[in-house]
């Protein structure tokens, strides 16, 4: 997969080159490409922003930069189909909340570009501009607001990467993690079996392995219901086995 990242800080995504992301960069896994916008400015303060027309606060990321970033990356794809449209995600508050059922979408994608904005935001013509070149999705990490799009790169970037196969060593691990089934994850125990008075549930020691799946589907349950109700409401009745029961 392809990857190319546009920002006013590049040094951000230096992350990126780190743990298994970077491993998966050095594997030939994922091509990623950072680009400062401000090489794409043409005046001498390498200006990025300007006043907002209408008035009020803050500043509005200027149109013509991004423009020309956006169209060398929709160019340097050599093998991209003539009408293959990229999906441009660009971080936002105002955008669909990211979840993993996006991040597994997006796993599928050739090439993905992000279009971190700073300030007040992106002149709105640019978003509709690039609407006849990529595939334009507005996402957010939440219900909050950061300065920038950067952080959200970081955290969309590894939660789409590690699905990518052979980017993960274990692809089991990717099982039976939380909202891979519409559940959190259970709780897990490592080595001593008892630690401060306090053992690990005995189940975990008995050997029995439907046992210790019915445990486990059940802390599931009782855990989502106490952390995520919102979660338990929206199971459909299909992901449900016979022996799942109100907790
Ligand atoms: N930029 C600013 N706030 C953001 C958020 N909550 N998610 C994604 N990008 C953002």
């Amino acid at each position: 997969m392809r990857i190319d990242v546009v920002s006013i800080f590049p040094e951000y995504l230096a992350a990126l080159d780190l743990s298994l992301i970077g491993k998966a960069r050095r594997d030939g896994l994922l091509d990623v490409n950072v680009h400062d916008l401000r090489e794409y400015t043409h005046d001498r303060h390498r200006t990025v922003d300007d006043t907002p027309y209408g008035g009020g606060a803050g500043m509005v990321m200027k149109a013509e930069p991004w423009s020309e970033v956006l169209n060398g990356i929709r160019g340097a794809r050599e093998s991209a189909a003539p009408d293959e449209r990229p999906v441009l995600i660009v971080p936002s508050p105002a955008g669909a909340v990211f979840n993993q059922k996006m991040a597994h979408d997006l796993a599928e994608e050739e090439h993905l570009v992000f279009a971190c904005g700073r300030y007040e935001g992106i002149d709105e013509r640019v978003v509709e501009w690039a609407g006849e070149r990529f595939d334009v999705r507005p996402v957010s990490l939440g219900d909050y607001v950061l300065n920038g799009g950067e952080v959200a790169v970081l955290a969309m970037v590894e939660a789409v990467g590690r699905l990518i196969p052979g980017v993960v060593g274990n692809p089991e691990s990717l099982v039976e993690e939380s909202h891979s089934d519409g559940l959190l994850e259970y709780p897990v125990y490592t080595k001593p079996s008892e630690w401060n008075e306090r053992p690990i549930p005995e189940v975990l020691l008995s050997g029995n392995h439907a046992r210790i799946a019915r445990w486990r589907r059940d802390e599931q349950f009782r855990r989502t219901a106490q952390r995520r109700p919102d979660l338990i409401a929206a199971l459909e009745p299909a992901a449900l086995d016979k022996d799942d029961r109100e907790v």
